[in-house]
Parts: C-alpha cells; structure tokens; sequence
C-alpha cells in the first residue's frame, strides 16, 4: 500500500512527458496478438531514467540540494540526474568509467553537470562517487536501489493503467537492476492484480531470473554488456524484494532476438531503440509465440534510445539470424575441381547472403555460408539435399564465436602446437593492448588477433596463443591477474572445425 501511495503522489512531471501507448500494428499482425508499446524511448533524455532521479531529487530539502548531488553511471541514469539537477538549480557530479565514450559523456556535460571519468568499470566510479558524497555531503542518488526512484518508475505502470482500461493479459518489461519492474510491479499489482508482469534479461546478463530462482540475491560472475543499460551483476535488495512479492516471470532472450527487435521497432516506427530499450518487445515476442497466445492484448516497455550509431552494423548483421530469417551454415566438401559448382547448385534457390571460401588443405574444403530462409521447413530441406549431396553440414546459426569473429577469418587454418583460443573484453582505452601484450609475451606467441569495433563499451577481442601444457595453469593466472573479462573458446566446435588441424 505504501508503494502505491508513493507512486500516486511521485513527482516526475517537471521533467518527464506522460508517454504515449501507440499500437505496433505490423509487430500484431505478425504475432496474433495486440502489442502495445509504451514510448519510454520518447522522454526528454530517451529513456525513462529521469522518472525515478527527479522524484527523488525533488524530495530532498533545500539544505541537502544545496550540498549538491553526486551519481555514477555509463548511460541513462546519469543523464536523468543532470536533467533532473539542471531543473531544481542543484549542482551535479557524475562519476563515469574512464571508457565511456565520449558522446556520453558529452550529453551528459550538455545538461550542466560535472563529469568525473575515473576508474575501468562501473563498480570503480561508484566506490569513488560513495567516498565523495561522504567527503563532501553530496546526496549519493542511486540508479535503482530505493524507494523514491522506485516510485518514480512506477509512474510508468500508473500511467499503462490509465491509458489501457480493457482487457491486458501482461506488462513486459526490461530488467537490469529491477527498479523499472519493481515500480510498475508494485502499482499494476495492487489495481489490476490480473496482468502478468513479466521481466526481460539478456541470457547472459541474467541476474535478476537466478536471484528468483535461487529465492536470494546471486552475484553473476560476468555480465554480457551487449545491452548496457541493463549489464548489471547484482540486482537492488528493495527491487528483489518487491520482485519476489509481485513479477510473474523472467523471460531470457538471445543477442540476437534483441537486434530483431530493434528491426522490428524500426519497421513499425522508424525509430531506433537501444538494446536495453527493445528488450521488452523480444521477450513479448518470445513469450507469445512460446505460449501461443491469440488476440491477446500485451504491453512492451520500450525503454530507451541512447543507441550509439556504430553499433548499427552488428544490430543489422544479427537482426536477420535473431527473427529466424537467416541461417549460418558450414559446410565441409572435397577439395575437387568442380565441387564448389555443386554446392552452389545444391544451395539451389536459397538466397545466399553471405559466402566465404579459401583453400586450407588438398582434401577437405570449407566454406562459411549464410542463407536467407524464410521457414523453418526451407532450412531443414537445404541441410537434407546438402548431405544427400554428401556434404557435411554443421549449423552455426547460433554460435556467437562464428558470428563475431570466425566469419571473418576463414581460411585461417594453420598447422600449431599448443594453440588456445581465448575471447577477452579489453576496455576501449589507449595502452589496453599495450598492457595485455607486456602480460603474455614474448613468454607465449600469439598466433591469432581478431577485433572488429562493435560500437560497445568493452572491445571484443579473439586471440590464439601458443602455451604448452605444463603452463596452461601460470597462463590461467596471468590472465586473471590482467584484469580484463576473459572466456576460453578452445572447446567451441566452429574453432575445432574452421581453425585448428
Ligand atoms: C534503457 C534502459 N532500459 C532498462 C533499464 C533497466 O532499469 P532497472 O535498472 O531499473 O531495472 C535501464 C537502466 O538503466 C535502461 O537504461
């Protein structure tokens, strides 16, 4: 009751628009089911995060406003607090990892705070964010963790409420510390306790579906940053509570589902979302087509729009495999004059949207292919007639390797002892290679560097290294030491089949 009271009374219109809900009509079409978004990407900072900051900040006396605040954050919640800041005359510091990229931290000077890039990750500028705020009586404002920002982004369900009165079968809505869902959790629960309030998370960023599961807070050891706004390991101890009493469920969904989604918003409105922002329309869809729902009404939270241009071309390269349309496929055939002809004929009216070959050894060839498909059935026919043809087929389509870094080094098989495939993060930052190579050479050869700039923070690097057993384990120990996020690749089938002898 104390929830719905504070949302009721929350105080966010200084600074946000009341939203539209506008109907997804093709997105409908598709699924058999009326999709409604609520257009959290539309507000003044394109994301709903300065719903709960202002409420908060609105709240505090004149004599804590006037000792200022202070807040870290990479993205969204931090431009809610310079808005929210700029509007009640208050002054700001806001504590941004050293990699944020610049047009963040930009936008973020543009509202007139100050910004303090310090530290490589986000756990480093909130340390020095808390120390300030003690040193210097700043109010620290939190992204999710308390009741007045909570409050402030249940407005959201408030106001689904009042612009939907019929039938509603469930709210989606992303999850990244929990405290957008907690918000419209807490009031849709207590008005219309009959919608399904339902939380999206990343596969691999899924610290809010563990923590339910598990009935306690779990801490992930490592986080997928694909979609930023939501890559948060440890989930609030308010929002897990208020989770635990009022979400239904926790959809997971693929990279890949996420950049069909952001397809799908672009096709139905000609705008662009986020990651974090198209979450909820992927598990909407998802959940829809896993429990067949038919006429349904559903809302999808469309959460945020701070999407960084370059990451375009690994939405658009993905979007296709993520809405089943296209199939990565590899594929191994004899070294003989004429074999390629064949294949090519057997692939036969299948559009082909990518093809990479090169020669590897005098027997066995292989290629990378990727192939428009429009049915399930179409690609199960394509791999039949492939092995009728006495082709070996390997489907890669949801291989992530492959996808990131393989496709683009085919023909890179190479006859090495010792080899190991590892994927590290390397922060976006000079000298992050430099320290990297003085870790592990010339001690080991590197035989293998892949990095294509995917537009996120955190560049995804492939690298090969020749370590030979008795110092896989001092290898092991460097790597941790390094300090980057690291994952080993040697067991993946796509390094086995494309890379190694
Ligand atoms: C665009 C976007 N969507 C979703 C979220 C997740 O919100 P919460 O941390 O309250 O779960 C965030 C958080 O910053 C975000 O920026």
């Amino acid at each position: 009751m104390a929830y719905l009271t504070k949302i009721l009374t929350a105080n966010v219109y200084d600074v946000a628009i009341e939203s539209p809900l506008e109907p997804a009509v093709k997105l409908s079409e598709k699924l058999g089911v009326q999709v409604l978004l609520k257009r959290e990407d539309l507000q003044p900072v394109f994301s709903f995060k300065l719903r709960g900051a202002y409420n908060m900040m609105v709240q505090l006396t004149k004599e804590q406003r006037d000792q200022g605040v202070i807040c870290s954050s990479a993205g969204n919640h931090a431009q809610g607090v310079a808005l929210s800041a700029q509007r009640l005359g208050c002054d700001a510091v806001i504590a941004m990892p050293v990699t944020t990229p610049e047009i963040k931290w930009q936008s973020v000077k543009r509202l007139g705070a100050t910004v303090v890039l310090v530290g490589d990750s986000y756990d480093e500028a909130q340390a020095y964010a808390k120390q300030r705020s003690l040193e210097e009586g700043r109010i620290f404002i939190p992204p999710f963790d308390n009741p007045e920002i909570i409050a402030g982004q249940g407005t959201v369900g408030m106001e689904i409420v009042r612009q939907h009165q019929g039938p509603l079968h469930a709210v989606f809505v992303p999850v990244g510390g929990g405290g957008l869902i907690a918000g419209i959790a807490a009031y849709m629960k207590r008005i219309r306790p009959e919608v399904q309030i339902i939380g999206v998370e990343p596969t691999d960023a899924n610290a809010m579906a563990l923590s339910l599961h598990h009935g306690t807070r779990v801490q992930l050891d490592h986080c997928g940053i694909f979609a930023d706004g939501v890559a948060v390991k440890l989930v609030g101890e308010e929002t897990f509570r208020l989770c635990r009493e009022y979400v239904d469920g926790i959809v997971l969904v693929s990279r890949d589902a996420i950049c069909a989604a952001i397809k799908d918003m672009f096709e139905e409105k000609r705008s662009i979302l986020e990651p974090a922002g198209a979450l909820a329309i992927a598990g909407a869809k998802a959940y829809c087509n896993y429990y067949g729902l038919k006429k349904e009404a559903v809302v999808a939270v469309t959460s945020g729009a701070n999407m960084n241009f370059d990451r375009l071309r690994i939405v658009t390269e993905l979007a296709d495999v993520g809405a089943s349309k296209e199939a990565v496929l590899a594929i191994i055939m004899a070294e003989i004059p004429g074999s390629f002809k064949r294949l090519v004929e057997e692939v036969g009216p299948v559009n082909i949207t990518e093809f990479r070959y090169r020669y590897s050894d005098s027997r066995t060839a292989l290629v990378l292919c990727s192939v428009g498909v429009h049915k399930e059935q179409e690609l199960q026919a394509l791999k039949r007639r492939l092995k009728e043809a006495g082709l070996m087929v390997i489907d890669m389509t949801s291989n992530d390797l492959v996808k990131d870094h393989l496709r683009h080094l085919i023909g890179g098989r190479a006859i090495l002892k010792d080899e190991l495939l590892y994927r590290f993060i390397f922060p976006e930052r000079p000298g992050a290679l430099r320290k990297f190579l003085d870790t592990f050479t010339p001690r080991w050869n590197i035989s293998l560097f892949h990095y294509r700039a995917q537009g996120q923070v955190g560049a995804n690097v492939l690298i090969g290294i020749q370590v030979p057993p008795e110092d896989e384990q001092e290898f092991k120990r460097c790597a941790v030491e390094l300090g980057y996020e690291f994952q080993d690749e040697c067991k993946n089938e796509a390094f086995q089949l494309m890379m190694s002898t």
